[in-house]
């Protein structure tokens, strides 16, 4: 029953892509985009550079990794007018759980489809019309450090995260997305200057 109200909806979904006006296909949807490859090159710079660092990290220099995507990402999104966020089913900070069915159905279609890169589709936020894209986010061996079993994650992140969800995870797992909510007004916005 839930499995077809979710292929109902995800066929749903799909169609929404196509009803996508040309002229709602803001620039900034190509800006969203660069941004979040950029953002995801970063971390995983990050990422691979504590993993190949022959110094045991400290708890400084392991807090470098996911801190500044968050960091970036508020940024971001305060800089062009967009809501950004990361979102995963196993979060580590629970400011990152799925909020509504959008994000549980967006989480699904990357769980299905290990090719789904990204996507975007039509959606209204708080009342306001807009673009929401959608970016996955895989694991990759140098997230094991943080993210790989339970009882070899820093302590650092023990003492943090006591609800920490985002561990046990293995190369190439969905560890999560990225989603950025362009609203309309942000289109317009652009189009005056
Ligand atoms: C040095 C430890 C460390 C490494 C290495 C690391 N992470 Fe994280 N990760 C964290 C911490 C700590 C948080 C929580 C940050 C916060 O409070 O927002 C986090 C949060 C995240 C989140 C946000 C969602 C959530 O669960 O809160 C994603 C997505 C994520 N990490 C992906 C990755 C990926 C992909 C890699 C490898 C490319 C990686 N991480 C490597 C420590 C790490």
């Amino acid at each position: 029953m839930v499995l077809s109200i979710l292929c109902v909806s995800l066929i749903w979904f799909s169609g929404g892509n196509k009803i996508l006006h040309a002229d709602t296909l803001p620039n900034d949807l190509g800006k969203a985009v660069t941004e979040i490859e950029n953002l995801d090159e970063m971390r995983s710079h990050l990422a691979s550079f504590l993993e190949s660092t022959p110094d045991k990290p400290t708890p400084d220099t392991f807090k470098q990794v996911c801190k500044p995507v968050g960091m970036k990402m508020k940024q971001l999104g305060e800089e062009n007018g967009w809501q950004t966020k990361q979102i995963a089913k196993k979060y580590r900070n629970p400011n990152h759980a799925p909020q509504n069915l959008q994000e549980v159905m967006a989480l699904a279609k990357f769980e299905q489809d290990e090719n789904l890169k990204g996507f975007w589709q039509p959606e209204i936020v708080d009342g306001v019309k807009g673009t929401k894209y959608y970016r996955r986010i895989n694991v990759e061996s140098s997230c094991l450090a943080c993210h790989g079993l339970k009882n070899e994650r820093p302590s650092f992140v023990q003492q943090k995260y006591p609800q920490d969800l985002a561990y046990n995870f293995h190369v190439g797992d969905l560890r999560g997305m990225y989603s950025v909510f362009i609203p309309e007004d942000a289109i317009e916005a652009l189009k005056d200057n």
